[in-house]
């Protein structure tokens, strides 16, 4: 049985929280799915202090002591992950952004292959798709497969018209993300392909055993490998590939020139 776990911005039970239920009832309509909620506001999470310890020296470093590691646990026990939130002045809420600079180290060393992902976004007036993306740009950078999210205008009284809408929405949203739960991850784009090279080649070349980072591509022999995880690519892709290790380089040496 598949398991999802949402994480849910909200610092009260009722737009996302109830849109969410709509969300989890789709999905256990196409399969049996172990769904989890997790409500931000529960645990106890503190603001990022900026000292990069985490970056440097490993996430286990860090002088904060909340709850985390056990918020990351649950990532990785999970088959899919849902990020819901309130726009609220046009972004995430305040806990939900605290969740995101908390997992800041996660966008140098991406570990949530084959899961897939999605953003759950509920506005009052506007804003809301522009924190989608965001959302699943984020999930593209901790490694998830993404399937496109969601905004919805939740707004009181609602007519009929208003919440057939809503629903119909959210019933795509959710046959969109069962599809990216049920494969694996699929072979990079060129772009994540380039980032991938580019990235690797800049911590092999500046960094050394000291950093993290260099330790942890080393661990995953990411500074000899195609991509992230085992891919098949094509003839095309490993010679673009090849080109983007040299343009790394000689990004690297401009640097330093
Ligand atoms: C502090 C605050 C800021 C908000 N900012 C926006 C906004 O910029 N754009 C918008 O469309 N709705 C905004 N809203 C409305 C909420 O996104 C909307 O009421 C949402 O449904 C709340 O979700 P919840 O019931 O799960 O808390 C804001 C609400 C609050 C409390």
């Amino acid at each position: 049985m598949k398991k999802v776990t949402v994480f849910l911005g909200s610092p009260r039970k009722k737009n996302t929280y109830q849109i969410v239920r709509e969300f989890e009832e789709n999905l256990k309509s196409y399969a049996e799915i172990d769904f989890e909620y997790v409500f931000l506001k529960d645990y106890y999470l503190e603001n990022c202090k900026g000292c990069i310890t985490c970056f440097n020296k490993g996430e286990e470093c860090c002088l904060i002591k909340d709850d985390l590691s056990l918020l990351i646990d649950k990532m990785n026990n999970s088959d899919g992950v849902i990020f819901a939130t309130p726009n609220y002045s046009f972004q995430v809420t305040a806990l939900m952004k605290t969740f995101l600079d908390r997992l800041g180290f996660l966008f140098h060393r991406p570990r949530f292959f084959n899961k897939a992902f999605t953003a759950i976004v509920v506005q009052g007036i506007y804003g809301g798709s522009d924190i989608v993306k965001y959302l699943e740009f984020l999930g593209r950078n901790l490694g998830f497969h993404v399937s496109k999210g969601c905004c919805l205008t939740a707004l009181e009284p609602r007519t009929s018209l208003e919440q057939q809408r809503m629903t119909n929405k959210i019933k795509k949203a959710s046959a969109r993300f069962y599809r990216e739960l049920m494969r694996p991850s699929p072979n990079p784009s060129f772009f994540r392909l380039l980032m991938f090279r580019l990235g690797r080649t800049n911590i092999k070349m500046i960094l050394d055993e000291k950093f993290r980072d260099y330790e942890y591509y080393k661990e995953k022999g990411w500074f000899e490998s195609d991509y992230y995880y085992e891919v098949s690519l094509g003839m095309i892709k490993r010679l673009a590939g090849r080109v983007f290790d040299l343009l790394g380089k000689q990004m690297v040496r401009r640097r330093g020139s």
